[in-house]
């Protein structure tokens, strides 16, 4: 753990993204974390049993390449992607940029990424003891994104135990506008086919999220939830990263243009998932994700109505000692309110 901890510290001290590449590679080498999971923490998202509530963020593993040592880390579940159909370079470097003093990034990475044939190949060999969820987008030159939805998810639900629809990462021009309403059925329908003819061919059944922007206005939100509603997909996880930029930021690299995680995420973020878990009345089921960096902050996320919670930019500051320590605050939060478990605390705040 102090190694760990140690290397996540010499990582902060090179260019953020030559500190990623190296952490992934570094990553099969990775010891098992021992994890001490309290009491109560257990939790289930859509018919999926997780050990606590406490998974990655899609966008760290774009490639499904580092599952193994990252479920040695004690992540419950991971989110590998986001996999585009062709392989794709991304924008041009530097594209990732650490906030050290407001404990955010702003990446415009641009869904870099090796395409679905080297991804699938990889999640084949997926370790069996954690859960793993795809996250499917479009290449950036896509011109019939409901076809292309279709073919990532047709290839990756026999080897996903979910599958995420991304229409929210801000780096691909045009793909947020694919959160209104007529184009969003479209793509929601073209994936929930492709589940369809799955299971009709024996297919074990699986979840399908849908992956919002915090940026969206309360009405286009609203409408999100009824859609997915319609559509029968299982949940939505709130959020990816916004285009705003809060008041108060203060570090060099505020400025940059690109989507904006961790710690000034955590209001905005949560705010969306409060207003669309209440509007959704318990029909779909919500992963809270954006600024999480304390157990205060996974409790605020479960009392807004989340069932399960994932993290990106907190694992880059604290390394993986972030989980425990998220873990351990969490069930502090609980016993201090008097919920016997998580589950027991989703949506009390709505
Ligand atoms: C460098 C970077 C790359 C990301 N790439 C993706 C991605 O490919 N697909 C996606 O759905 N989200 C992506 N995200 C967004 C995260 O999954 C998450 O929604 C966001 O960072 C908020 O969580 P956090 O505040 O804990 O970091 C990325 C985030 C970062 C920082």
């Amino acid at each position: 753990m102090a190694g760990l901890g140690l290397a996540a510290r010499l990582l902060r001290r090179l260019p953020a993204e030559t500190a990623h590449d190296m952490a992934i590679r570094a990553l099969p080498f990775a010891p098992r974390m021992k994890l001490a999971v309290p009491p109560g923490l257990a939790t289930r998202l859509a018919g999926l049993e997780l050990a606590h509530p406490l998974g990655l963020a899609a966008g760290f593993d774009k490639n499904a390449a580092a599952l193994s040592g990252l479920a040695r880390l004690g992540f419950s579940c991971i989110e590998a992607g986001t996999v585009t159909p062709r392989p794709q370079a991304g924008n041009p470097k530097p594209r990732l940029f650490r906030l050290p003093e407001d404990r955010a990034i702003i990446n415009r990475m641009g869904f870099n990424n090796a395409g679905l044939d080297a991804f699938a190949a990889r999640l084949a060999a997926r370790p069996r003891d954690v859960v793993i969820g795809a996250n499917i987008g479009i290449n950036k030159d896509e011109t019939d994104p409901p076809a292309a939805y279709a073919r990532g998810a047709e290839r990756l639900l026999p080897i996903a135990d979910y599958l995420t629809v991304n229409v929210s990462s801000p780096n691909t021009p045009g793909l947020r506008d694919l959160q209104e309403r007529k184009a969003l059925t479209s793509v929601l329908e073209a994936v929930t086919a492709a589940r369809s003819r799955h299971e009709q061919a024996g297919g074990q059944s699986r979840p399908i999220f849908l992956k919002v922007a915090p940026d969206l206005d309360d009405a286009a939100a609203l409408t999100i939830v009824d859609a997915a509603i319609e559509a029968m997909i299982d949940g939505i996880i709130v959020s990816n990263t916004t285009i705003a930029r809060p008041p108060g930021l203060t570090s060099a690299a505020r400025g940059e243009a690109g989507g904006l995680s961790g710690r000034p995420l955590m209001a905005p973020s949560t705010r969306l998932l409060a207003l669309m878990a209440r509007h959704a009345e318990g029909q779909l089921a919500f992963i809270g994700v954006g600024g999480i960096g304390s157990g205060a902050d996974a409790y605020a996320k479960l009392r807004a109505g989340a069932t399960t919670l994932q993290l990106y930019t907190a694992f880059v500051y604290d390394g993986p000692a972030v989980i425990q320590r998220i873990l351990n605050e969490l069930a502090e939060c609980l016993a201090r309110d008097g919920f016997a478990n998580a589950t027991a605390a989703v949506g009390t705040a709505n």
